[in-house]
């Protein structure tokens, strides 16, 4: 375990976000799960789009036909959108679900594809290296920053590119939060921390923030109260109490991202 001192403050915000034993004890559902729908919806849209930040920095290190590891890749809003340059693409996940709508989706692309389940970075020994490494929406999950970054960065021949909001992703239900169970969630860790912790490993990221639409924000209005009752660890007898929630204290429309990038030849 690392010492670095913005590498601690990460792991100590991060354990703030824990949900307390009674709420949970009651919980009807897991509150953490990731719905492989809404995140192969997110890839299918990101298909459509034009390229964002992140993508833009990741082709300029991609050699025609090149490689294109994704780790914690969902359904592929971070790499199949690069398909049409790449010859290979790996997703990455520790959710066979993910993976499987992963593999699904860049079916009909013309693209060699390759999934490996497991959490990274465990599941680093069996990846190959890529031309270069992205890693999206996935750096909140994860306590320990370290030896997260170190092996996205051994696993890349040319670069790394991080996405991830300026703030906690669930930071916006913190009024939710004190109305239904009474208690301040964390108003941390944030953007700045994860710089502080990519320059303390030497790797002196360039970056860029930019607001990217929030999915939920798209979505139907019974899906986002499912969303918001399984985040906050209550059960369907809630719905009524939720949806006047969401009148009043919204699902924000965009959500402020950064894009992080280093090069490692
Ligand atoms: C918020 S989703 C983002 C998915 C995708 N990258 C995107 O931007 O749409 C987080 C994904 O990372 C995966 N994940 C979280 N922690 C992980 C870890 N330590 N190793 C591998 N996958 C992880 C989850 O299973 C999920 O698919």
């Amino acid at each position: 375990m690392t010492t670095l001192a913005a590498a601690d403050r990460w792991r100590d915000h991060l354990a703030r976000w824990v949900i307390p034993d009674h709420i949970l004890a009651a919980a009807p559902g897991n509150p953490h799960t990731f719905s492989v729908r809404r995140f192969s919806d997110l890839a299918a849209d990101a298909r459509r789009q034009p390229p964002t930040v992140t993508h833009r920095r990741a082709v300029e290190r991609l050699p025609a036909g090149g490689s294109v590891l994704d780790v914690g890749c969902g359904g592929g809003a971070g790499s199949l959108p690069l398909a049409g340059r790449a010859g290979r693409l790996i997703g990455a996940d520790e959710s066979r679900g993910m993976l499987d709508a992963f593999a699904t989706a860049a079916r009909d692309l013309d693209v060699d594809v390759d999934v490996l389940e497991g959490a990274w970075p465990a599941a680093a020994p069996r990846a190959p290296v890529a031309d270069v490494v992205v890693c999206l929406h996935v750096i909140y999950n994860v306590a320990d920053l370290v030896p997260f970054v170190q092996q996205l960065t051994d696993h890349a021949h040319h670069r790394v590119v991080l996405e991830f909001p300026t703030r906690h992703p669930l930071e916006w239900l913190r009024p939710y939060w004190r109305h239904v169970h009474g208690i301040d969630r964390p108003d941390g860790p944030t953007d700045a921390d994860a710089l502080e912790v990519l320059d303390d490993l030497g790797l002196a990221p360039a970056h860029e923030r930019w607001q990217r639409p929030n999915s939920l924000a798209g979505a139907d209005r019974e899906d986002q109260i499912t969303f918001i009752c399984q985040r906050l660890a209550v059960g369907d007898e809630r719905r009524g109490e939720i949806t006047e929630l969401v009148a009043r204290f919204g699902v924000p429309g965009e959500r402020p991202v950064i894009t992080a990038w280093w090069d490692v030849d």
